[in-house]
């Protein structure tokens, strides 16, 4: 079972590519651009990555987030994490980025996108893999400060295909953003938002409603609703659901406690990721094996979530006719 699910094409449509910084790259960074870490060696870092909720950890990653500098980091980065896609099967990703993450420290919205692009063009070029880019709003900050990020931002639009919302979730509602969604969705953008990871049901309405997303990322808290269940159901809206980023994060206490496979169950379209894998312990396969052994998965089950992925993703239908096509090739065989 673990080969097969190593081995299923998949796609991964949450990911935060700073969360995809390994501690030796971060250090590497780090060196080369005279930026100090309060960390003595790798072993002090990892041993750093133990988080009760979503903010004790988004902390340490912003922290981290700090080595990042020039145009080389961001490609480094990218490239890396779009090597261990090649490694685990994962044919298509859609990667977010926090530039305010960086523009807030000095660094060129434009140097971040064109190191970030950069990575996805030579992945593509190399072995053919298959990327895209969303611009996500760090909502612990302003309205104000999400419009200039905007404002920075469009003139790379052909760049990214759309924009999310992320960071600290409770006590920042998407309503604070639905005019800069507006804007972004009139510049021709889609739009998803991170709903229901620690905040309420009522969040995900919100970002259905106001910020007119096409995916929600996390959500499984739409379970205390059942209303907001039977439209996630009715409309098909695609979960991106993050198995051990969950966990992690104290969202569920036990990975036998994850709801993942009752959602699939009810008939939502969940889909799997891994949200920060240099911080949570792992990549896409790792997140299919840790459910897979805590979980009574079964392989359609598995098969059905990779085909989700596929789904739910921002490709065209041309392009997800030919990546389904690989994955029930795969299927066929195995
Ligand atoms: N930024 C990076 N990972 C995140 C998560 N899981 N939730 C909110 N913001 C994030
Ligand atoms: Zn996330």
């Amino acid at each position: 079972m673990q080969d097969f699910l190593k081995g299923l094409p998949k796609a991964e449509l949450h990911l935060h590519i700073e969360g995809s910084l390994e501690p030796e790259l971060m250090f590497e960074i780090g060196r080369r651009n005279g930026v100090a870490l309060p960390f003595a060696n790798v072993e002090e870092v990892r041993a750093a990555y133990e988080f009760n909720n979503l903010q004790e950890f988004l902390d340490i990653y912003y922290q981290g987030a700090q080595v990042l500098l020039h145009e080389q980091d961001f490609y480094d980065m990218t490239f890396a994490y779009l090597q261990r896609c090649r490694e685990q099967n994962v044919i298509h990703t859609e990667m977010f980025f926090d530039p305010q993450t960086h523009t807030d420290r000095g660094v060129d919205i434009g140097v971040v996108i064109r190191g970030l692009t950069r990575a996805m063009e030579d992945a593509e070029a190399q072995w053919g893999q298959s990327s895209k880019l969303i611009l996500c709003f760090l909502r612990h900050l302003s309205e104000e400060a999400a419009m200039e990020t905007l404002r920075q931002a469009l003139p790379y639009k052909q760049h990214f295909v759309g924009v999310g919302l992320d960071s600290s979730e409770v006590g920042h509602p998407p309503e604070k953003f639905q005019r800069v969604f507006e804007q972004a969705l009139n510049a021709g953008l889609l739009s998803v938002a991170h709903a229901g990871e620690e905040g309420p049901p009522e969040y995900i309405w919100q970002a259905l409603d106001l910020l007119k997303v096409k995916r929600i990322d996390h959500g499984v808290r739409c379970i205390e609703d059942a209303a907001l269940m039977q439209r996630l159901i009715d409309e098909q809206i695609p979960l991106t659901v993050c198995p051990l980023s969950n966990i992690k994060l104290c969202v569920f206490d036990s990975m036998s406690e994850h709801n993942i496979l009752r959602l699939l169950e009810k008939g939502l379209k969940v889909t799997v990721n891994s949200d920060d894998p240099a911080y949570f312990g792992g990549y896409m396969n790792e997140n299919f094996i840790a459910m897979q052994e805590a979980l009574p998965m079964s392989k359609e089950q598995a098969a059905q979530l990779a085909r989700n992925s596929f789904e739910a993703s921002f490709l065209t239908s041309e392009e997800k006719v030919r990546l389904l096509a690989r994955l029930d090739q795969y299927l066929q065989n195995h």
